[in-house]
């Protein structure tokens, strides 16, 4: 079962808030955001949409997650990489969802290879429960304590992306 978490139109105010923040920090300044594939499209072109700056540019990076089934996700790989140079540019990290922490901290890293001028990290959501590693979040829509949520580009084995809202799955007892 489908429950909804977070309204459309609460989704929207956020996004938002959110690029009025990023266009109060950056005022004009050039900035690349770099969103995650797949669970981020929406949140992305959402986002860019909102932002008044008007020297924007946007790519995407994709990553897979892979380990034992004990230690879930603990290795990570890129699968599709950069496609416009970040060097000297003011970088900003665009994903869906924080976890654990550990896809997040792979691609900080990665990004922080190419010496971008500046690198923030922008998730629609934190879920808190079973983060493993830290990593700075500079700008934040959602904190959640925990569940498995879908919709607003999220999926559960590539299904509910494309609802406008975001939902959680409820298993039935
Ligand atoms: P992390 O490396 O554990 O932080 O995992 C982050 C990735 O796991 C996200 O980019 C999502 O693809 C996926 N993920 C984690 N939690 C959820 C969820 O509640 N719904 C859908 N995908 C999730
Ligand atoms: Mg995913």
């Amino acid at each position: 079962m489908l429950k909804e978490v977070i309204s459309k139109k609460e989704i929207l105010k956020k996004i938002r808030e959110l690029a009025r923040r990023i266009d109060k920090d950056y005022k004009k300044e050039p900035i690349i955001l770099i969103g995650t594939l797949k669970g981020a499209f929406i949140f992305l072109a959402d986002l860019v949409r909102n932002l008044k700056n008007p020297n924007v540019q946007i790519d995407f990076v994709r990553v897979r997650s892979y380990g034992t089934s004990d230690r879930p996700s603990e290795k990570v790989e890129i699968t599709k990489d950069l496609e416009i140079s970040i060097e000297g540019k003011n970088v900003i990290l665009v994903e869906d969802i924080i976890d654990t922490g550990i896809t997040l901290k792979f691609l900080y890293e990665h990004l922080k290879k190419f010496n971008p001028k500046s690198l923030k990290i922008c998730t629609l959501i934190d879920k808190k429960e079973r983060r493993k590693v830290n990593v700075p979040i500079d700008y934040k829509g959602f904190e959640i304590e925990k569940g498995f949520l879908v919709g607003y580009g999220l999926d559960f084995a590539e299904n509910y992306r494309h609802l406008p809202e975001i939902k959680e799955i409820i298993k039935n007892e």
